[in-house]
């Protein structure tokens, strides 16, 4: 969370950080989301999953405004996803998507193997890479033979929440690898999903945890912030 507020600070973006009580309750959440909804001054609304248990996510979700939802977790904006036609990319995908870019990797045509089915990070990364024309196969906990198929991966995005669970026998020769772990060794050290010091011989390219995707998601998160700004003001000039 310091991360978020610190990234604003230094792009001179006004920000507020609403830490509140884990017995909060739906209505005073739910309150202070339409406040935010209604307030000007703010462009973007995250709030901060997981939630305690006795509030849903869906309900929390729904109620931000799809435009300052820059998290992209609105169905509004889930459904512009699927679509290909949106403003805001979910946060993890996007830095990902702009990690492949930045380092002149060509999807279009590649054999894309995403692990993990999550809606905030396997679901759009999906999406994201077959709007550019990538072969898209996404892996879960029943996937049969999961080897076979991140072997086949030119592109192996591990989303799994597992410590080190991808190593270099299920990765192919050359393949670009990219960890969305942020998990904990045997020694309580970060870590990913995928055990560098195995695959990083096999792969043509790896993104470390941590350094990797993590400050990646932030950009996004701050570039959705900015887009959302925008199109707020553009709004207003009518
Ligand atoms: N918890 C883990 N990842 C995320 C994310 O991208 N957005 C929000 N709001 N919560 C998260």
């Amino acid at each position: 969370m310091a991360n978020k507020e610190k990234a604003c600070a230094e792009l001179g973006f006004y920000s507020e950080k609403h830490a509140l009580p884990e017995e909060t309750t739906e209505a005073e959440l739910l309150s202070l989301i339409e406040r935010l909804n209604n307030d000007d001054k703010i462009h973007g609304i995250l709030v901060q999953l997981p939630l305690p248990k006795h509030l849903d996510d869906k309900t929390i979700i729904n109620n931000i405004l799809p435009s300052k939802d820059v998290d992209a977790f609105h169905p509004t904006n889930v459904g512009r996803i699927m679509i290909g036609d949106f403003d805001f990319v979910p946060c993890t995908p996007a830095g990902i998507m702009e990690l492949i870019h930045e380092s002149g990797v060509e999807v279009s045509g590649k054999e894309c193997v995403v692990i993990g089915r999550s809606n905030i990070v396997g679901k759009p990364m999906a999406m994201l890479l077959l709007h550019e024309h990538g072969t898209v196969t996404v892996c879960h906990s029943r996937t049969k033979d999961l080897k076979a198929q991140t072997r086949r991966a030119d592109i192996l995005v591990a989303a799994v929440g597992i410590p080190k669970f991808v190593t270099g026998d299920m990765v192919k020769d050359g393949a670009v690898v990219i960890d969305v772990g942020m998990d904990r060794d045997e020694n309580g050290k970060l870590c990913g999903d995928v055990d560098f010091d195995s695959v990083e011989p096999v792969a043509g390219a790896i993104t470390p945890v941590p350094g990797g995707v993590g400050p990646m998601t932030i950009a996004m998160l701050m570039k959705n912030t900015l887009t959302a700004a925008r199109r707020a003001h553009e709004k207003k000039q009518g």
